[in-house]
């Protein structure tokens, strides 16, 4: 898969493409993750990007030029047609099925907003998906885009090592996963459960399954209605 992410501020993605499992997918080239700063694609002399909005009001709005543009030429850098999603608190809230199909696309484009956001026309791109990351307000696009990039690459196949690990995590079946546990067999006078530790795998997918239920009734019933 190729990602290409279109943001004011690149230096923000660094330390998080660059370690742990985003790094490793990059390094087994799972996935290519390419970096651009919209200012680049200004025509303004001072590469400006941002003006007041019409109508007055506070805070400044990313102008229309240089978002196309990036938008235009950054889709150009490739044959594939890329997916793109423009990050906004007014979209569609992102969830696991969200990132199951995302993870099926060749290419994903991340368009990461920022000040008081896009001018309006940005929504006339043909195809633009709209993702928020819930319904609180972020300073910016970028730590969405971030959200949305580690949600999607470790669904890659080969990327995370055992595929059992995926299909039990919390969301994969509308369900929470079950509770884990590590040695040792008693910290603090707390104890593993037993049937963990007696080696009988058909009791134990009983029990998590059982535990899986329970926690969900408990913690998310919605996902159990659906
Ligand atoms: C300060 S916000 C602008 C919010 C905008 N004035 C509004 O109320 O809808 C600046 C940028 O951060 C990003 N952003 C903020 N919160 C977000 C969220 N919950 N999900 C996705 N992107 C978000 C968007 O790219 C947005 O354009």
């Amino acid at each position: 898969m190729r990602i290409d992410i279109l943001t004011l501020f690149p230096g923000m993605f660094d330390a998080v493409l660059g370690e742990s499992i985003l790094k490793i997918a990059q390094d087994k080239k799972l996935v290519q993750c390419y970096l651009h700063n919209i200012r680049d694609y200004s025509d303004d002399k001072h590469k400006c990007v941002d003006d007041k909005p019409y109508g007055g009001g506070g805070g400044m709005v990313i102008k229309p030029e240089p978002l196309f543009h990036a938008i235009e030429e950054v889709e150009r850098l490739d044959n594939l047609a890329a997916k793109k999603i423009l990050l906004t608190p007014q979209g569609k809230t992102l969830n696991q099925e969200m990132a199951n199909a995302l993870s099926q696309e060749n290419r994903l484009m991340l368009i990461c907003g920022h000040y008081e956001g896009f001018d309006e026309r940005i929504r006339s791109v043909i195809g633009l998906l709209e993702i928020s990351i819930g319904d609180y307000v972020l300073t910016g696009g970028e730590i969405p885009a971030m959200v949305i990039t580690d949600a999607v690459v470790r669904l890659i196949p080969g990327v995370l090592g055992g595929k059992s690990s995926l299909q039990n995590e919390s969301f994969m079946n509308k369900m929470l996963d079950y509770p884990q546990y590590t040695r040792p067999a008693v910290f603090r006078g707390m104890k593993v459960p037993e049937i963990l530790r007696s080696g009988n795998h058909k009791l134990i997918e009983e029990w998590r399954n059982e535990k899986s239920v329970k926690r969900t009734e408990e913690r998310r019933p919605d996902l159990l209605e659906k």
